[in-house]
C-alpha cells in the first residue's frame, strides 16, 4: 500500500507586521474587540513589491530543505491559493520556474481558506495512484491585496504568508483519509465583489475587495466543522482521543476553540497560530504545522487532524499519521 508521507514543512511570514494598536489608527476598532472576537494580536503584511510567489518560495525552499530532497526530485508541484500573481500562468508554474526545475506538473487550486486542504487531498490521490512520488504542496497569500481597509469588518481579520510541505510516496502510514464539500449557494456571504469576468469594472477600478457577512459564516463555519469531524472519525473508525493534534484553519479563535470542545480536546492539543498571522486563508494550516514540527510538539507517529472552512462554502478535513 502506497501513502503520502510528509517529509518536510517550511513557513514564511512578510516582515512587515500589522498590530491592532496600528489598526485602531486605521479604522473604528479596538485592540479588545479584536482580541475578544478573534484572538488576534497582529497580522503580517507583504511589501508591494513582493508576490504570492516569492511567499511560497520562501515556505517551499524551507520544505524541501527540511525533506532532504533535491528540487531535480520534485514531480508534482500544487499551489492552494486565491490571490495568484497573475490570472495565468499558475502561481505554481511561476514557483517551478522560480526552484529552477522544469516538465514536472504543475498547478494551482483555489478554494479559499479551505485551499491547502483541497491540495493536499488531490496530491494524496496522485500519490496513492502511482502518478507522482515527490510533491511539493503550498499554501501561499496575499490578501491583503484585495482587502477593503476601510471596512473593520474584514480589514482586522486577514494576513498574507505561506507554507509548505513535501510530500513523499512511502510504504509507512501517512495521510488516512481526506474529507472534501462544498456548497455554492452560500457565494454571497463570503466574496470578492468583482472579478475577471463579473463585475470586471470593479476589477479594473481596484474595488474588488473581500466582502464577509461575518456573523453567518462564523455560525456555519462551527456547525459544519463539527459534522466534518464526526465524519473524518467515523470514516476511519477511531474515536475523539485517538487524535493526538488539531491543526485547524486559523481565522478565529473562538472557531477554534468550538471545534477542539466538540472533540473533547483541551486547547494544548491545538495548534494555534491565529494570533500571530490572522487568517492567511490557504496559508494557515501549513503555517500552523511547520510551527508545532519544529517547535518539537508534534512527533513523527502521532495522528493530525486538520480542517478548514472556507467561501464557496468550502470545507474539508485530513486525517494523517505523521
Ligand atoms: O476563514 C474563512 C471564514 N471566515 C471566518 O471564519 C470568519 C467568521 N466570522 C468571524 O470570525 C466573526 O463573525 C467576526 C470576528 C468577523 C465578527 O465577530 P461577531 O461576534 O460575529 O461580531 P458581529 O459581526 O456580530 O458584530 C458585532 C458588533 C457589530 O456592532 P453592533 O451591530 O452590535 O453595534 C459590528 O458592527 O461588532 C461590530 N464590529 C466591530 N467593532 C469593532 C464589527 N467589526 C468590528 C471591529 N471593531 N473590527
Amino acid at each position: 500500500m502506497i501513502y503520502s508521507r510528509i517529509t518536510g514543512t517550511g513557513g514564511y511570514l512578510p516582515d512587515n507586521v500589522l498590530t491592532n494598536a496600528d489598526l485602531e489608527k486605521m479604522v473604528e476598532t479596538s485592540d479588545q474587540w479584536i482580541v475578544e472576537r478573534t484572538g488576534i494580536r497582529q497580522r503580517h503584511i507583504a511589501d508591494d513589491d513582493q508576490t504570492t510567489c516569492d511567499l511560497a518560495y520562501e515556505a517551499a525552499i524551507r520544505a524541501i530543505d527540511a525533506a532532504g530532497i533535491a528540487t531535480r526530485d520534485i514531480d508534482l508541484i500544487v499551489v492552494a491559493t486565491t490571490t495568484p500573481n497573475r490570472i495565468f500562468p499558475s502561481t505554481a508554474c511561476l514557483l517551478q520556474e522560480r526552484l529552477d526545475i522544469h516538465g514536472c506538473a504543475a498547478f494551482d487550486i483555489q478554494a479559499v481558506c479551505t485551499g491547502f486542504v483541497y491540495a493536499l487531498s488531490v496530491v494524496d490521490k496522485f500519490i496513492r495512484t502511482g502518478s507522482a512520488r515527490c510533491v511539493l504542496v503550498v499554501g501561499a497569500e496575499t490578501l491583503s491585496r484585495i482587502i477593503d481597509w476601510n471596512d473593520r469588518s474584514t480589514c482586522v481579520l486577514f494576513g498574507d504568508g505561506a507554507g509548505a510541505m513535501v510530500v513523499q510516496a512511502s510504504e509507512e502510514p501517512g495521510i488516512l483519509s481526506t474529507h472534501l464539500h462544498a456548497d455554492g449557494q452560500y457565494k454571497e456571504l463570503l466574496t470578492v465583489s468583482g472579478g475577471v469576468s463579473e463585475h470586471a469594472e470593479r476589477l479594473k477600478s481596484g474595488e474588488a475587495k473581500v466582502l464577509m457577512k461575518g456573523n453567518e459564516v462564523f455560525k456555519t463555519a462551527v456547525k459544519t466543522l463539527g459534522q466534518i469531524v464526526d465524519e473524518t472519525l467515523e470514516a476511519n473508525r477511531l474515536e475523539k482521543s485517538d487524535v493526538d493534534w488539531l491543526v485547524p484553519h486559523q481565522a478565529n479563535i473562538r472557531i477554534i476553540s468550538a471545534t477542539a470542545k466538540k472533540l473533547k480536546m483541551s486547547m494544548e492539543r491545538v495548534v494555534t497560530t491565529v494570533e500571530h498571522h490572522g487568517n492567511t486563508s490557504a496559508a494557515s494550516i501549513p503555517l500552523a504545522f511547520d510551527v508545532a514540527v519544529r517547535d518539537g510538539r508534534i512527533q513523527r507517529g502521532e495522528t493530525i487532524l486538520m480542517e478548514a472552512f472556507g467561501g464557496g462554502f468550502t470545507w474539508g478535513s485530513v486525517l494523517l499519521k505523521y
